[in-house]
């Protein structure tokens, strides 16, 4: 094993704690983006702040590919949950992803409205072809996690004492989706336990650099439960994320 683990994180509130635990940490900026290289149990480890939503996270993942040549990525930070029996606090180990933001609308003439629950998946990396007229590509896509990555993730749930620690899916698009009726279509139709901004965009451009990856997620809102949204636990998913890390390098 050779290149560092990197650990991305969009806001301040998800990177800077890790950053925080990092051996001989070096600041870096890259564009519009930091990175923080340093070591855990002296074995290479870089944080990133991606920033929020698709646009950033799949820049930062292709400039952390580039730059560092990762033997894996972790995206973490927080999320909102889609699975009423998932609390605030609860981790989600993604073992795949989708992206929320990619349709294709049925036809409509002018003044017979939109309903999104008629729209279909789009999937924009099923052919080199027009994905819209591409009767092959309107299944949802799936980003799956690294096998090895997600049972590491998992090998540690037993020390999570905040909440429960569960395998899920992660829904990702830039929308915040506050409409329940919605967020139970998205549950329903592609099982999503959670939807934030950046798993499925940084999840894409790892798989098309051959990086191992894995999504791990913890809600901090759920208005399927009247979960109310805490900040705070961001620090707890990089805390979850900081055993994730040691455990890999432990096997490595
Ligand atoms: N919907 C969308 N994004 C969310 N995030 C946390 N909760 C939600 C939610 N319910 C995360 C996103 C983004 C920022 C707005 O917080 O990943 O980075």
């Amino acid at each position: 094993v050779t290149g560092p683990i990197v650990v991305q994180g969009a806001m301040p509130v998800e990177a800077e704690r890790f950053a925080q635990r990092l051996e001989n940490p070096r600041e870096e900026q890259i564009g519009g983006w930091r990175f923080w290289r340093g070591t855990v149990d002296g074995y290479p480890v870089v944080v990133s702040e991606t920033l929020k939503g698709m646009s950033n996270a799949a820049a930062a993942t292709a400039i952390a590919a580039t730059q560092f040549h990762p033997v894996a990525i972790i995206n973490q930070g927080t999320a909102g949950g889609h699975d009423p029996a998932l609390k605030v606090y609860d981790i989600v180990l993604g073992k795949y992803s989708v992206s929320l933001g990619a349709f294709k609308t049925p036809k409509k003439a002018a003044g017979e409205g939109s309903d999104s629950r008629q729209w279909q998946p789009m999937d924009l990396l099923a052919s080199k072809g027009s994905a819209g007229e591409d009767k092959n590509a309107h299944s949802i896509r799936q980003f799956p996690a690294d096998a090895k990555l997600l049972a590491i993730a998992e090998s540690v749930k037993s020390g999570y004492t905040q909440g429960k620690v569960v395998e899920g899916v992660i829904g990702s698009a830039d929308v915040w989706n506050s409409e329940l009726d919605r967020i139970g279509y998205f549950h329903e139709n592609y099982h999503t336990s959670v939807e934030e901004m950046e798993t499925a965009s940084a999840a894409q451009i790892a798989a098309s650099f051959n990086i191992p990856f894995v999504g791990i997620r913890v809600l901090s809102n759920n208005i399927t439960n009247q979960g109310k949204y805490d900040p705070q636990t961001g620090l707890a998913c990089q805390d979850y994320v900081y055993q994730v890390v040691k455990a890999y390098i432990a096997k490595n």
